[in-house]
């Protein structure tokens, strides 16, 4: 079944090959398939697709053995072909407008309160195949699409950058209040920063999808950050995450990474400051 819809799906793709070249070159920088929202997107080019149809870049790590790259290019292939299946796209999308419609929402409502922008982007993305592979093997787990709907709760991923630490909890406490949303976990690595550096609010919800099938569950990972926490993630992404095997590149980007957080504060004292002028 899958191999059929491979092949229907591959004849499309050639049809939107012109406008996929465009886009390819335009979101080339970003690294980690996150993509900004499709209003924003149509509004820069309205003949684009909207991002929840495109799928994380690659990034399978370079250390995979040569008898075993065959191996690998076979599974993350049949992991792919159901990444593309148009009704898992279809739900993975809803999921993200769902979601992205009540961020707007939330927006509207803290920037009128604060009459400053509280959300200054948001971006989402549908797990690559090479992702989804790579993160099963790390976590000991068969490499197949089944095992990841099972086990991953981050296929689907939104992003959300504000400008300021507090506003973060704000736009995480709005989402909560909302009774169709339910809050499977938090992790907050901004009160307990990993080890490396990286800050973070990271929500995992349960968002539900209504279809002629009846309702349908989807799970989400949204991660909030400020603008630096996003500046330090989206460059240690680009230059180390997946690659990390250096302590003194390690040493440098934590110690950047505290620079940054120890600004980030400056800067919301010195936004309360103005506050209160
Ligand atoms: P589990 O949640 O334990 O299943 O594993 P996980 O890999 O999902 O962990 P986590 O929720 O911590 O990370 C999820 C996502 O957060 C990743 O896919 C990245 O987008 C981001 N992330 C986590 N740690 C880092 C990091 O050290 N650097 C950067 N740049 N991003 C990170
Ligand atoms: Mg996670």
């Amino acid at each position: 079944r899958c191999t059929r819809k491979l092949k229907i799906i591959d004849k499309a793709d050639m049809t939107k090959k012109k406008s996929k070249k465009k886009i390819r070159k335009k979101q080339k920088s970003i690294k980690d398939g996150f993509e900004q929202d499709q209003e924003e997107q149509e509004k820069e080019n309205p003949k684009m697709d909207a991002p929840a149809q495109k799928s994380e870049q690659s990034r399978v790590p370079d250390s995979i053995e040569p008898e075993n790259q065959k191996l690998t290019a076979e599974k993350t292939a049949a992991i792919a072909c159901y990444i593309k299946d148009p009704d898992y796209r279809l739900r993975c999308k809803a999921a993200i407008d769902i979601l992205m419609a009540k961020l707007k929402m939330i927006n509207a409502e803290l920037s009128g309160q604060k009459k400053r922008t509280v959300i200054s982007q948001t971006t989402s993305r549908i797990k690559s195949a090479e992702s989804i592979y790579a993160k099963l093997l790390k976590k000991g787990l068969e490499p197949d699409f089944e095992t990841a709907r099972k086990n991953l709760k981050d296929l689907i991923g939104i992003r959300v950058v504000c400008p300021f630490e507090d506003e973060l909890y704000q736009v995480a406490e709005s989402l909560e209040m909302q009774k169709d949303i339910e809050i499977v976990r938090i992790k907050d690595y901004i009160k307990n920063p990993k080890k490396n550096g990286y800050k973070s609010l990271h929500l995992i919800v349960k968002v539900p999808i209504y279809s002629a099938e009846g309702e349908q569950k989807e799970l989400v990972e949204i991660q909030l950050r400020t603008i630096a926490m996003d500046y330090w993630s989206v460059l240690e992404y680009e230059l180390y995450y997946k690659k990390r095997d250096n302590a003194e590149i390690e040493t440098e980007l934590k110690k950047y990474a505290e620079e940054i957080a120890n600004l980030d504060h400056r800067m919301l004292g010195l936004r309360n400051k103005i506050e209160k002028i």
